[in-house]
């Protein structure tokens, strides 16, 4: 994860591109449940000023992830996922009929996927990426983009052009557990 950019652009459409490949990310029963907000210029000035306040701003640990050109959030839909396992050939399932029925909402599964295609793409195009998570700025984000009420988010993907120096995260220094430890 890069959390330090330049202010350089990114191409034409190449955000567009991420997301199209996001597109062909595996979701569940193939419900189309997720959608994005691509924001760059203004709507990055909103994003942040919803997110953080004036004087937030100023103390915020990561400034260089203020320059990132390209911001995604991604949103998912849980009643598109109700309503899919709710057709004839899902109906078995029993997962239509409410929320509390899924022992893991696929809503949030799928939504992990696209971030990931997104991330994953960003990187082979040689640019930097961050997943940061929203917080309570969900409802607040809704009402300036104008998100339907059903969507909730997954988070949002911060990418652009990694600038010279990165800070190393505290959770990044924790490292990461080797092969034989990961596996049952
Ligand atoms: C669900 C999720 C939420 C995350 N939230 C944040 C966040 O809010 N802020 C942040 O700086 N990094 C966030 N990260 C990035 C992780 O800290 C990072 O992936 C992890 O420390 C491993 O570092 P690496 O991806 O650079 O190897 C998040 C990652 C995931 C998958």
């Amino acid at each position: 994860m890069v959390r330090n950019f330049t202010k350089e652009r990114l191409l034409p459409d190449q955000a567009r591109g991420f997301i199209n490949l996001a597109r062909s990310s595996p979701r569940a029963g193939n419900t189309e449940g997720i959608r994005y907000s691509l924001l760059e210029n203004k709507n990055i000035d909103i994003y942040w000023e919803t997110t953080l306040g004036e004087n937030e701003k100023e103390s915020f640990p990561w400034p260089g992830l203020l320059n990132a050109p390209t911001l995604i959030i991604v949103w998912v839909n849980p009643n598109s996922y109700l309503q899919r396992y709710a057709e004839d050939d899902k109906k078995r399932t029993g997962l239509g009929a409410d929320v509390k029925n899924w022992s893991t909402p696929y809503w949030w599964v799928d939504g992990g996927m696209a971030a990931m295609s997104i991330l994953i793409a960003a990187e082979s195009d040689n640019l930097g990426s961050l997943f940061f998570g929203i917080f309570s700025h969900e409802d607040a984000l809704k009402e300036k983009y104008s998100i339907p009420e059903e969507y909730r988010a997954v988070g949002t993907i911060a990418i652009g052009h990694p600038a010279k120096n990165q800070r190393a995260s505290k959770s990044t220094l924790r490292g990461r557990a080797s092969l034989d430890e990961l596996i049952f």
